[in-house]
């Protein structure tokens, strides 16, 4: 008899709890690693028979993955961004796309906030100088960083996760303002003010980029954009990677257009030991761990086994991306 259970594909190792759940309702094949990606190769391969699969951030879903079986239902990301996904083409051949908004919005603000306080502080590079030895004794200005209360920042992309950073500013009594496609009514309740791009570049003491990456906003800053800021800037990206030309912010640190960085996301993750900004001090290098907390990661995955068994069921899943 055939087996009529639905065939669903996760492309790494999440804890048994969720795939035993998921086993339940579907025959469920999982990638064993946990650091590394599914190999493309063995990821088409393994796409080749089933209805769903659960993917990573750094997994192609592209035209080729999804022609290659025709009968692919759903592809359901386990993030909130979904610039991996050709999502035109899949919505052209009705592939159900999901993604992990909501959950981790609380979890991703908290970090480009950290990342500020990081990189205006300098703490990376005061923490490497006394574990590797170097601490000599107090000295007025050791580690001398820049202030962040009452200071202005700017925030590019006010989705919820540009809101709730927003809202953690406020805290420290921070004018806020805002560049993004359209006004956010959240963030005039925030007192927070929409601005030009221009605007925002030329007036923040902070930029912080919490956008999800698109054709409009891919390499958007770049040495334009990094000329226009102040030299006493901070740029902060959680973003993705490719918002940004990494030569033309290593540049603009290393010539004192703007006084530092703090980036999350890289254009080419992971990155090897040689990649410039690890040598510069000046720029704080974080892993892609926007929303690594145990709590949101285990919501995450909850979200994509709700949206998988929605769909299963022949239901709407609850996090669709249109
Ligand atoms: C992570 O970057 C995400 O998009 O969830
Ligand atoms: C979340 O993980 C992000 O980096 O936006």
């Amino acid at each position: 008899m055939k087996d009529s259970k639905m065939k669903v594909l996760i492309t790494r190792s999440i804890p048994e709890q969720f795939v035993t759940r998921l086993s339940q309702y579907a025959e469920v094949e999982v990638y064993g690693e946990t650091m590394k990606p599914m190999p493309r190769e063995a990821l088409l391969e393994s796409a080749k028979d089933k209805d769903i699969i659960i993917s990573m951030l750094s997994d192609a879903m592209d035209k080729t993955l999804m022609d290659s079986n025709p009968n692919l239902k759903a592809i359901i990301n386990l993030a909130v961004g979904y610039d991996n996904i050709d999502i035109d083409y899949a919505h052209k051949k009705g592939i159900i796309i999901c993604n992990t908004p909501d959950v981790l919005t609380e979890t991703t603000a908290e970090l480009a906030f950290t990342l500020m306080l990081v990189t205006a502080r300098r703490i990376i590079e005061a923490s490497t100088l006394v574990k590797e030895g170097n601490w000599v004794g107090w000295s007025p200005y050791l580690l001398a960083g820049l202030d962040v209360y009452g200071k202005t920042v700017g925030i590019f992309g006010m989705g919820s996760i540009g809101v709730a950073l927003a809202r953690r500013c406020k805290g420290l009594n921070m004018y806020i303002q805002y560049h993004n496609r359209s006004e956010s009514k959240y963030a005039k309740e925030l007192g927070a003010d929409y601005v030009s791009f221009e605007e925002l570049l030329k007036t923040s003491d902070f930029v912080i980029c919490t956008a999800p990456l698109t054709s409009e906003t891919q390499d958007i800053f770049n040495q334009s954009a990094f000329s226009k800021m102040k030299n006493s800037a901070i740029f902060i990206n959680v973003g993705r990677g490719g918002h940004v030309v990494e030569q033309d912010l290593l540049d603009a640190i290393q010539q004192q257009t703007i006084y530092a960085a703090g980036v999350d996301v890289l254009n080419d993750e992971p990155v090897g030991r040689d990649h410039p900004f690890l040598t510069e001090e000046r720029i704080t290098v974080l892993p892609h761990i926007g929303s690594a907390t145990k709590d949101t990661r285990d919501a995450m995955i909850e979200r994509c086994i709700i949206n998988a068994e929605q769909i299963i069921r022949g239901k709407s899943p609850v996090s669709e991306v249109k």
